[in-house]
């Protein structure tokens, strides 16, 4: 029998899991859904939250270190489409890691784990930002002109 290791070379996949890290994003959606500081986020996405829930699921478990399921279904890995349509802004991008946190924190994750997924987390959400103040900007008009 192998033993589980847990050294520098340790992925945050082998320590949660494919059903951990589908848990994870699962809650982490239901605390979205249910903190009232959250709501403006929440309005963002779609009232069934079913989809994103799975999605979120693919996009940890190979971002973590596990099998390309997100690419498979996406094609890609980059994020910045599926959140060009949403004014993210430093009060969202910090709303978002608050949910992760407490979702970390429900889902019984250790300590190891929610150490090293601190900082990358806040890189990946600092990415996915697109905005200064999180205002949808109003279209240009010279778009509507041109039709
Ligand atoms: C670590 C940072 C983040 C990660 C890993 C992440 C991941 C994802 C993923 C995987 C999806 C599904 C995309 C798809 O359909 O392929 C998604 C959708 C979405 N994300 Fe994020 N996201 C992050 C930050 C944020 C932030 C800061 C916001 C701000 C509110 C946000 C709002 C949304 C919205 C509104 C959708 C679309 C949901 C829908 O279609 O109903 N995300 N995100």
């Amino acid at each position: 029998m192998t033993e589980q290791t847990t050294d520098e070379f340790t992925t945050p996949y082998e320590l949660l899991g494919d059903q951990g890290i589908k848990r994870l994003a699962s809650e982490f959606y239901d605390v979205m859904d249910s903190l009232p500081e959250a709501a403006h986020i929440r309005a963002m996405h779609a009232s069934d939250l079913g989809n994103v829930k799975r999605m979120l699921a693919a996009y940890l478990t190979q971002w973590m270190g596990g099998p390309p399921v997100y690419l498979a279904v996406k094609g890609t890995v980059c994020l910045t489409d599926p959140h060009k349509p949403f004014a993210i802004g430093p009060k969202e991008r910090d709303m978002w890691l608050k949910c992760m946190d407490l979702a970390l924190e429900r889902t019984g994750a250790s300590e190891q784990v929610r150490t090293m997924l601190k900082e990358p987390f806040r890189h990946v959400a600092e990415t996915v930002r697109n905005s200064e103040d999180g205002i949808p900007k109003a279209r240009d008009p010279n778009i509507i002109a041109v039709g």
